[in-house]
């Protein structure tokens, strides 16, 4: 097991309302023994819902053994910002993480890398836990500005992120393989996780150390085991594949194998030290 321990997180975008939050949580549950999402240590398995079905998520997610957290939050504690939510807010309703920066976001709303680190700010000010994403474009790969791009997004939240090691997660979605099909490679995407872990590094050692850096782009089942076994990539920001949840289940027992196998190997190594 990764020391970091590793997050499966399901965003599920502008999906599933609270009728259909109660369904998946009950079709999750048939798909694990005990009806609960395994609880090794160091596993954690979260969903992402609109905020409307926050509280049935939350309900139900809890029976399950599943965080729930939200999309995004206004920067401010409260005040006149119709439509929006503050992050004093969803940690109040029970919310433990909340996504901030996703490249939908940044597109289609015009977030900023500014405006994404007032964000963080004020999500673990408030004591939710922040998903910072980062990502290229396609034509930015396609030009080879793929680790400068996500090194400026990541420069941005650094600052914040440091100010309580570990509490947040940044997550990397390269746009082109958001929703596409096209997953990065386990290699490519261990390439842009390395640097991350760097520039966590180059702020502070702990930094780097405690930050789980979360992959994302057309994670599925049958994809997620040669990603989550790359030494910098400690979790899954799934999009389609977690909206159902036989779907969801492959991926968090893709990661349960790993987590398994790894304290399996610490045990040996461990016995093989005593003796
Ligand atoms: P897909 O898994 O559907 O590619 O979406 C990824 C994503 O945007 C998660 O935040």
């Amino acid at each position: 097991m990764k020391h970091r321990g590793v997050l499966i997180a399901g965003n599920w975008k502008m999906n599933h309302g609270p009728a259909e939050t109660e369904r998946f949580f009950s079709a999750l549950a048939a798909q694990f023994p005990g009806g609960r999402v395994p609880s090794i240590e160091g596993l954690q398995a979260c969903i992402l819902p609109p905020a409307l079905s926050l509280q049935a998520a939350l309900i139900h997610g809890a029976q399950v053994g599943v965080q729930i957290g939200a999309q995004n939050v206004h920067w401010e504690k409260s005040g006149a910002f119709t439509g929006e939510i503050s992050s004093p807010m969803l940690k109040d309703a029970g919310a433990t993480w909340v996504i901030l920066g996703h490249s939908e976001r940044r597109q289609l709303f015009g977030e900023t890398d500014e405006g994404v680190a007032r964000k963080v700010t004020a999500a673990i000010a408030a004591g939710l836990r922040p998903i910072a994403c980062v990502g290229e474009t396609l034509e930015e790969r396609e030009v080879g500005m793929t680790l400068e791009v996500v090194e400026r997004q990541v420069r941005a939240v650094l600052a914040p992120l440091a100010k309580q090691p570990g509490f947040g997660a940044i997550a990397y979605e390269p746009i082109w393989a958001i929703g596409t099909g096209k997953v990065a490679s386990p290699a490519d995407a261990q390439e842009v996780h390395a640097m991350i872990r760097g520039l966590l590094e180059g702020q502070s050692e702990e930094l780097a150390e405690a930050t789980r850096i979360l992959y994302g782009g057309s994670v599925k089942g049958d994809n997620a085991e040669g990603l989550l076994s790359q030494d910098d990539i400690d979790g899954a920001l799934v999009g389609g594949a977690s909206l159902d949840a036989a779907g969801f289940s492959k991926i968090a027992a893709a990661a349960e194998k790993l987590a398994t196998m790894a304290a399996a190997a610490a045990g040996l190594a461990e016995r093989a030290e005593q003796g």
